[in-house]
């Protein structure tokens, strides 16, 4: 596997592997991908072995033209035209009905597809120059942080794929919205940059699948990768939220404890509060001004920790006020959903 520059010659090189029934990890806008061709079923059940995930969870299609959507649905409800003009190309992936030419390997036997046009610039060229519509999910591990830089993808999967273009780290972070256009009304089945209220300027009303907000673990969420036990860092997370003196004065207190018992600590802490911490390994994970800047490092961020081996890990709460949700819907999980209110 080569760590890959990318380009011209080399995207060329990397669309021929796709042809050919290969797997290329590649940059988007959100998080990496790992891609092969979404018609060719060995493809697709080469990308679960590599990521050794379950094969009933399904690939998102990547496109890089509107005809392709076209291509490949049973029916367009009317929001897929409006959706797409608003937000395509960019984080946002339609759920919709399938045809027969997408092959269930790629939808995990369903009979709706998941379809996105990134906007990164190199994955819009790597799609179009592969000549096929690429099936990516997130190019991590099952169970790992998704990857937000090339070398993440390389922890994860080298020796398993063909190859990795590095596009450097990418740019919002947090896994694309997903929207489900192929019921009664737009539901969201997983938050992302491309928020509620955002899709209800341009389709009226949206809903948000019950199965990612409800406390109650019998309402099940309805994209199959949102039921999985999601990453959780080996050390043991908490989230503390309340105002900014409550918070750094209990985490002070809880690490002095946890480091008095010979336990070593972590903490997610953002610009405003860093100094304010007086043991552990502190890791700043952006400002508090700049909400983007904190989706941006999160999984970054997770993945330190791991490396680093704290048993212990306290993180402030980020309900920022537009992409606040997907923030705390990625943390939540990782911290199994605990937190304390101080
Ligand atoms: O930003 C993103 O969406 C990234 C980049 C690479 O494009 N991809 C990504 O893929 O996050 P993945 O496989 O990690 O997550 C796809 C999610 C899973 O939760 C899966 O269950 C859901 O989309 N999904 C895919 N097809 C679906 C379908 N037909 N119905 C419901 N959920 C679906
Ligand atoms: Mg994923």
């Amino acid at each position: 596997m080569e760590h890959q520059q990318n380009d011209a010659a080399l995207l060329e090189e990397a669309g021929a592997i796709i042809r050919n029934g290969g797997l290329v990890a590649f940059p988007t806008e959100t998080v990496y991908g790992l891609g092969g061709d979404a018609m060719n079923p060995s493809a697709s059940q080469k990308i679960y072995a590599a990521k050794g995930r379950p094969s009933d969870n399904p690939l998102i299609v990547h496109i890089w033209d509107y005809s392709q959507l076209e291509e490949i649905a049973a029916e367009l409800p009317p929001e897929a035209k409006k959706l797409s003009d608003a937000f395509w190309p960019g984080p946002m992936t339609l759920i919709v009905p399938k045809n027969d030419k997408i092959p269930y390997e790629t939808t995990g036997g369903l009979d709706t597809v998941a379809v996105r046009m990134p906007s990164h610039e190199v994955a819009r060229e790597f799609i179009r120059v592969s000549g096929c519509m690429i099936a990516a999910p997130s190019a991590n591990t099952s169970g790992r942080p998704s990857p937000t830089t090339a070398d993440h993808v390389w922890q994860d999967l080298n020796g398993k794929i063909d190859a990795i273009i590095d596009g450097g780290a990418v740019d919002i972070g947090l896994e694309s919205t997903i929207v489900d256009i192929s019921e009664d009304v737009p539901t969201i089945l997983r938050p992302g940059y491309i928020t509620k209220a955002m899709l209800e300027e341009v389709v009226g009303e949206v809903r948000i699948d019950p199965g990612i907000i409800s406390e109650n673990e019998h309402v099940r969420p309805k994209a199959p990768g949102m039921r999985y036990k999601h990453y959780a860092p080996k050390g043991d997370l908490t989230i503390i939220n309340g105002a900014q003196d409550n918070v750094v004065a209990y985490i002070n207190e809880a690490s002095a404890k946890a480091v008095a018992e010979g336990k070593t600590v972590g903490i997610i802490a953002t610009e405003e509060t860093e100094a304010l911490y007086r043991t552990g390994e502190v890791l700043t994970i952006g400002s508090r001004d700049d909400e983007d800047s904190i989706a941006h490092n999160l999984y970054g961020i997770l993945r330190s920790f791991d490396a680093l081996g704290v048993e212990i890990i306290y993180s402030e709460s980020f309900s920022t006020p537009r992409i606040g949700q997907a923030i705390m819907n990625r943390l939540f999980k990782a911290a199994g959903h605990h937190m304390i209110d101080v």
